[in-house]
């Protein structure tokens, strides 16, 4: 029987421990504070956001939200991210993405200060990352690290594909792996046989948002799949393709016309050593190594102020 790799488990660890650091900064002076900005009307973008805030008031982080309008422009984005980045009381900037197609994404992520970058989308912490020097990551990469150290899954020396190659999953992913000493493979839409590329791998991660891509001819009884997709399914075809050998999502797929899948088929499950599951895999570490982020980032303002 395979591992099921429960995200759920590892998030609550991992914001169990950020408890006693969260009570010590707010005994020197104040609680961690992260900014979250929401341009626009994106409905996906709308519950992430709801749940990082909700996230926040669970553990006590302070958390504001900023909400340009649909219409805004570069300058009044760059403009916003300034006031965030002067806040004493703010460690963490998240400008959630994407960003209203007039503004130019690029020059916002870049306006963000790196030390309260607490997505780790600044190519200040990007090249921290390449060097691997300390620096904030990449929330769901450093996600995917915590899953396998929690259930101590060697990476070192092992081989690792990961398919996908976006700034936020893939290349970060890539780079986290390679620093735990695996041999990385990136896969991507151009590589010619990704499935006997999975197939020589002992973890296989997938992040590339196409359900159902990764197949049984993928794996082996010894892989470890990892799956980073996240999508949402509505297209009732797709969904018998599917769930043709697990009846009870095709059930709850009926009934509510719609479903949360990854990018590995369900099929894949019973062929592999270990997996995680979607949702319940990877989606619950994004948040909490956000959490994560935002209280390191918190405790090394604090040091450097000291320091000063
Ligand atoms: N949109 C989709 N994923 C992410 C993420 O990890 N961070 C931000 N800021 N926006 C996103």
């Amino acid at each position: 029987m395979p591992v099921v790799l429960d995200g759920k488990k590892v998030r609550d660890a991992i914001l169990a421990s950020l408890e006693p650091r969260i009570r010590k900064l707010k005994a020197k002076g104040r609680a961690p504070g992260l900014a979250v900005v929401l341009a626009g009307n994106n409905a996906a973008s709308e519950i992430y956001v709801r749940s990082k805030i909700k996230a926040c008031e669970d553990l006590g982080i302070y958390s504001e939200k900023h909400l340009p309008l649909d219409t805004v422009d570069t300058e009044e984005m760059l403009f916003l991210i300034q006031s965030l980045n002067q806040r004493p009381d703010i460690d963490g900037i998240l400008v959630q993405l994407p960003l209203p197609p007039q503004v130019n994404t690029q020059r916002v992520l870049m306006a963000v200060a790196a030390e309260k970058d607490v997505d780790g989308f600044h190519p200040m912490n990007v090249g921290h990352l390449v060097a691997g020097r300390d620096g904030l990551r990449a929330c769901t990469p450093s996600g995917v690290m915590e899953i396998l150290a929690h259930y101590r899954i060697p990476v070192s020396g092992k081989h690792a594909v990961v398919i996908g190659r976006s700034d936020i999953v893939g290349k970060p992913m890539a780079l986290l792996l390679l620093h735990a000493n695996a041999t990385v493979t990136i896969c991507h839409s151009k590589t010619a046989n990704v499935a006997e590329e999975c197939r020589r791998a002992d973890i296989v991660v997938a992040a590339m948002g196409k359900p159902g891509f990764v197949t049984p001819d993928f794996v082996s009884p010894r892989s470890v799949v990892i799956d980073v997709g996240t999508s949402h399914l509505t297209d009732p075809a797709v969904a018998a393709a599917l769930f043709a050998n697990a009846p009870e999502k095709m059930d709850s797929f009926r009934e509510k016309g719609k479903a949360v899948v990854g990018d590995v088929h369900p099929d894949v499950y019973p062929r592999c050593a270990a997996y995680t599951p979607v949702p319940g895999g990877v989606g619950p570490l994004t948040i909490a190594m956000l959490m994560s982020n935002t209280v390191l980032a918190a405790e090394r303002r604090l040091q450097a102020y000291q320091l000063n």
